[in-house]
C-alpha cells in the first residue's frame, strides 16, 4: 500500500538540510576547522541512549567530530558542572549537548546555565532562551521547535494569522515553539494558544487550530474529533506503550492517534519519520554555526 498523500516527509526535508550542512562542514574543514560536538549523557535512560546514538551517527555522516561522555546516574551535580567547565574551556569543542532528562538530584537549570551560550547548541541557556523571547535571531534556538518551524515553512504552511495550538508547555518544545511562531517576523506572526494538563475545554481549543502541534507526551492523545478537517498536525510525541507481541515488549507511538487523525488532517507528520530527523538536522546546523562563529577571523 502506498503512503497517504498528505504526509509531511520529515526524513526527506531533514536530508535536504543535512546536505547543506555537510557542504558547510566541508568549507570549515578546508580552512582547518573540524567542527566538534560533545554529548553528555547521565545515567542509562534507554530512550536517551537511542537518541544520542542517532545524533552521533548523523554527526559522523556529515563530517562533524563527536565525543560522548557517559556518566553514572549517581554522578554529583558538581562533577557534571566541572566536566562542563572543562568543555567550555576547550577551544576544540564547538558544541555541547547534555541529554535530557537528567537524574532527579541534578538541577537542570544549573546545568543548562553552565554551558557557554556560544556552545549551547541546544538553545537551553537562559541567554539563548531570552534572545528567542526578544526576537533576537543571534542566539541558538532549541532544535525540536526549530525543526518543526522549518518543516512548516518548507511545506508551505501559511503561518501569518493562523491559529496554532501547541499541546504541552515544556521548556524543550512547547514554550520555545510558541515563542518562534509568535514572532513578528516573516514565516511566523501566528496566533498561538498553548494548552496543558490544566487547560479547560482542551478539545475545543484543538478544533479551532489550523496547525495543531502535539508535544505533551501522552500516547495517542489527539483523536480525530479534536482535529479540524484540513488542519496541519505535527506529532512530537515518542511514547512507549506495552505490546507483548513487539520486540522488547513495547512499541513506540506518538501523541496523535495517527490512523484515525490522518484521514481528517490536511497535512500530518508520520511518527517516526516526521519531527525526529528534523531535530537532529537542526542540531547539526547549530553545531556548524557554533564552529563558524568560534573560529571566525
Ligand atoms: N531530550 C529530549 N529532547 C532533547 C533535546 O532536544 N535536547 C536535549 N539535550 N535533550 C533532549
Amino acid at each position: 500500500m502506498s503512503a497517504p498523500a498528505n504526509l509531511i516527509d520529515g526524513r526527506a526535508i531533514a536530508e535536504e538540510l543535512n546536505r547543506a550542512t555537510a557542504a558547510d562542514v566541508a568549507k570549515l574543514r578546508q580552512r582547518g576547522v573540524e567542527p566538534c560536538l560533545v554529548f553528555v549523557r547521565v545515567g542509562e535512560d534507554p530512550a536517551s541512549q537511542v537518541y544520542v546514538g542517532m545524533k552521533e551517527r548523523v554527526s559522523a555522516r556529515l563530517g562533524i567530530r563527536s565525543t560522548t561522555h557517559v556518566l553514572p546516574a549517581a554522578t554529583r551535580e558538581e562533577e557534571l558542572l566541572a566536566l562542563l567547565a572543562r568543555l567550555n574551556g576547550d577551544p576544540a569543542v564547538h558544541g555541547i549537548l547534555v541529554q535530557a532528562p537528567l537524574p532527579g538530584h541534578i538541577r537542570a537549570s544549573r546545568v543548562y546555565s553552565t554551558v557557554l551560550p556560544g556552545k549551547d547548541v541546544d538553545g537551553f541557556h537562559p541567554e539563548n532562551v531570552g534572545k528567542l523571547m526578544l526576537g533576537d535571531t543571534d542566539g541558538f534556538v532549541p532544535c525540536t521547535p526549530a525543526g518543526i518551524h522549518e518543516l512548516l515553512v518548507r511545506t508551505g504552511v501559511r503561518l501569518a494569522g493562523a491559529e496554532v495550538v501547541v499541546l504541552g508547555r515544556g521548556n524543550i518544545v512547547g514554550k520555545p515553539m510558541a515563542a518562534i511562531l509568535l514572532q513578528k517576523a516573516p514565516h511566523a506572526d501566528a496566533t498561538v494558544t498553548v494548552c496543558h494538563s490544566r487547560t479547560r475545554h482542551l478539545a475545543e481549543h484543538c478544533r479551532r487550530a489550523d496547525v495543531l502541534i502535539a508535544a505533551m507526551g501522552v500516547a495517542e492523545f489527539v483523536k480525530a474529533d479534536m482535529v479540524k478537517p484540513g488542519a496541519v498536525v505535527i506529532d512530537v510525541g515518542v511514547n512507549r506503550v506495552p505490546d507483548p507481541a513487539a520486540r522488547g515488549g513495547f512499541r513506540l507511538v506518538g501523541d496523535v492517534d495517527f490512523p484515525h487523525v490522518q484521514p481528517v488532517a490536511g497535512r500530518i507528520t508520520p511518527n517516526p519519520g516526521g519531527v525526529g530527523p528534523m531535530t537532529i538536522a537542526m542540531l547539526m546546523r547549530n553545531t556548524v554555526r557554533a564552529a563558524r562563529r568560534a573560529t571566525a577571523s
